[in-house]
């Protein structure tokens, strides 16, 4: 089978395409026929050597993939060949077949494709279990979201939408605002604005009676996640989700007593490998909301498995609206 295989730490430029034999499952595993694997901007950060687990080397990169399960290892009774799945995956999904643990495996609806599949994945993993577990989101409240053109925003937009609460959407490149809005952001948050530190806090404010937002989602960071953190309403929650703009802001104590807020931060691996079950409610969740009809992933582009790097050159270089896909059958 074939596979992305990244032999160093650095740029995904090195990275190439090699024939691997199939891989052979655990105890506890499936392989996977894949059908479809989702592009994540963690994946740079794995193959540059720059995210918190680091497998060793050399190792197919990706964490996200949605295929038949063509194998079962020793225990493993949750699934049965032939079942529709997607698989969450440490590293492995740039490839035609991957291992993956049985309970991160999702069973499918019937009528959803792969491609769809895994564009559901992580991403909305990340938006549900931050909007819910971490920030206790209660159905109505204002969410705040910034990085809200990425694939993170994007499914945080929707997954908030659909959950009843009225949506600002923090876009710093407005030729992307329409997509944004399409989404079913009610507002745009224009985080390109001169002095963003007080013209943030204003656009929200203005927009919801001087009341601020109750939830934030960043997947930002620096002077974004500044900024945002002074548009917060009483008792509002902020969830730290990721650094895209490239810096770890820093937060005085005192501001978070001032104004009766909470910041905690979401790492979903975290859920992944420590409450699996947790993980599993939530994906069914998702699917039961994209099936009902409350949302279609923004999928920007479907590249073969030879089009790796196309696709990770799009979201290095700031160019990727949603989700961009690898279609692998
Ligand atoms: N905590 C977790 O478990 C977890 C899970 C998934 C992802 N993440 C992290 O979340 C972050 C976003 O992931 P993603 O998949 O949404 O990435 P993405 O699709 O590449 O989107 C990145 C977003 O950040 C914005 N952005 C990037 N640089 C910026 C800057 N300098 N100023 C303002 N906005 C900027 C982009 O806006 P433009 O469209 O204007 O470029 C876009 O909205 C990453 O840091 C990722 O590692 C964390």
């Amino acid at each position: 089978m074939r596979a992305v295989l990244v032999k160093e730490f650095g740029s995904f430029t090195n990275c190439e395409i090699a024939e691997l034999p199939t891989p052979q499952p655990g105890s506890g595993q499936v392989v996977i026929k894949a059908g479809a694997a989702g592009l994540n901007f963690p994946d740079l950060l794995v193959i540059s050597g720059a995210y918190q687990i680091l497998p060793p080397l050399p190792f197919i990169p990706g964490k996200e993939v949605a295929g038949t399960v063509m194998a079962l290892g020793a225990g493993v009774t949750s699934l049965k060949v032939g079942d529709r799945v997607l698989a969450n995956v440490e590293n492995g999904a740039y490839a035609e077949e991957a291992v993956a643990n049985a309970a991160d495996c999702h069973r499918l609806p019937d009528s959803m494709d792969f491609a769809t599949a895994a564009a559901l994945g992580l991403v909305y993993q990340t938006a549900y279990l931050s909007l819910i577990d971490r920030a206790g989101y209660q159905r109505g409240e204002t969410v705040l979201v910034t990085g809200a053109t990425g694939a993170v925003g994007l499914a945080t937009v929707q997954l908030a939408r659909a959950m009843g609460a009225t949506v600002l959407a923090g876009v710093a490149t407005a030729s992307k605002a329409d997509a944004v809005r399409a989404a079913g952001a009610h507002h745009i948050i224009d985080l390109a604005a001169p002095d963003l530190r007080d013209s943030l806090r204003e656009q929200v404010f203005a927009l919801t009676g001087k009341h601020g937002a109750d939830v934030l989602i960043d997947p930002v960071g620096g002077d974004i996640f500044d900024a945002a953190l002074r548009a917060m309403a009483w008792c509002g929650r902020a969830v730290v989700v990721g650094f895209a703009a490239g810096r770890i802001p820093t937060i005085k104590a005192n501001y978070l007593l001032v104004k009766n807020i909470a910041v905690s931060g979401l790492q979903w691996s975290d859920y992944r490998e420590r409450v699996p079950q947790r993980v599993a409610e939530v994906q069914q969740d998702i699917f039961r909301l994209q099936q009902e009809g409350h949302f279609q992933p923004h999928i920007m582009r479907t590249l073969p498995l030879e089009g790796f790097k196309e696709g990770l050159a799009t979201i290095q270089d700031r160019r990727v609206i949603g989700k961009i896909i690898l279609k692998l059958d």
